[in-house]
């Protein structure tokens, strides 16, 4: 294995008493695609949330690239910039035009120059498919085609690791397919990429390893086809089952995790709360 690229050691997170992440250990190896599934609620987010900073972890140690990002005096930018997040829900700016979007925080953060933050974005923009859209407005674009556009900008930053927090499951599902065409391209071109899905041809032919969370501990971890068709551990297969054949799910008498709702339903599922669309 290759020099590991994010070290995460035995992180602990709570939210007032409620404890979410319950000692985490895990390393990604440079290169590596690591796909995390897990019911809702399980901490995934929160995972993520703490590598780059978005949470502070209560506990345990994370590192990127050799640089400790947990460390009290740690430069927070500089930590961000080695670190692309993209989120379920775009969040991109809805007043600025694509090549806006990607331009900004080159400028802001990276202190790029106008026309060296504009040729960066359109080598971007021409890397995700979307170069006839630079001059757009992200309301213009359907769903898959804004999550392109925020893939893009993580990209123009030039990180070292990228995070993805169930990049499509906003999407309509006939746009899934143009997001996970990108994301694939990123791992073959060795990009370091720590991915929650619950795309499961996805995790099966693009990671390296899948990572099954639930309780905010790490139930198990392994090569895709060893964890998703030879699951070890009960959970891991009752978790899968659901998620591969959501008609066999039962009402569960247990409460769920977290205050959510839980697991996939039968429908591709947007978390509770998000609007229709
Ligand atoms: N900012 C927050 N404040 C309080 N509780 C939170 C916050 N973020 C997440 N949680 C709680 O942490 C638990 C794990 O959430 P999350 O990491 O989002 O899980 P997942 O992504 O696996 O669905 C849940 O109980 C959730 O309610
Ligand atoms: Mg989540």
């Amino acid at each position: 294995m290759s020099r590991p690229e994010v070290r995460i050691k035995d992180l602990h997170k709570s939210f007032g008493d409620n404890h979410v992440l319950r000692g985490i250990d895990l390393e990604i190896a440079q290169g590596e695609v690591v796909c995390v599934i897990g019911p809702s609620g399980s901490g995934k987010s929160t995972l993520l949330r703490c590598v780059n900073l978005l949470e502070e972890p209560g506990a345990g140690k994370v590192f990127v690239g050799g640089c400790e990002v947990t460390d009290p005096d740690v430069d927070i930018d500089a930590v961000r910039r080695r670190i692309g997040m993209v989120f379920q829900q775009f969040n991109l700016f809805p007043h600025l035009s694509v090549t806006g979007n990607l331009t900004l925080p080159q400028r802001r953060v990276l202190r790029r120059g106008k026309a060296e933050s504009a040729r960066i974005a359109a080598e971007h923009l021409a890397r995700v498919g979307l170069s006839e859209k630079a001059d757009a407005f992200p309301a213009a674009l359907s769903g898959g085609q804004q999550q392109r556009v925020a893939i893009a900008r993580a990209l123009a930053m030039g990180p070292e690791v990228m995070l993805f927090d169930e990049p499509t499951s906003a999407l309509d599902p006939e746009l899934v397919g143009e997001v996970l065409a990108v994301m694939r391209m990123l791992a073959d071109e060795g990009m370091t990429m720590m991915v929650v899905t619950h795309e499961m041809t996805f995790a099966r032919e693009v990671a390296d390893r899948v990572v099954f969370m639930d309780g905010g501990v790490i139930v198990e971890e392994g090569r895709p086809e060893q964890v998703v068709t030879a699951p070890r551990h009960e959970r891991t297969r009752h978790f899968l089952s659901r998620l591969l054949d959501p008609a066999m799910a039962e009402v569960e008498p247990e409460r769920p995790q977290g205050a959510g709702g839980d697991g996939p339903s039968p429908k591709r599922p947007p978390d509770p709360g998000l609007p229709d669309r």
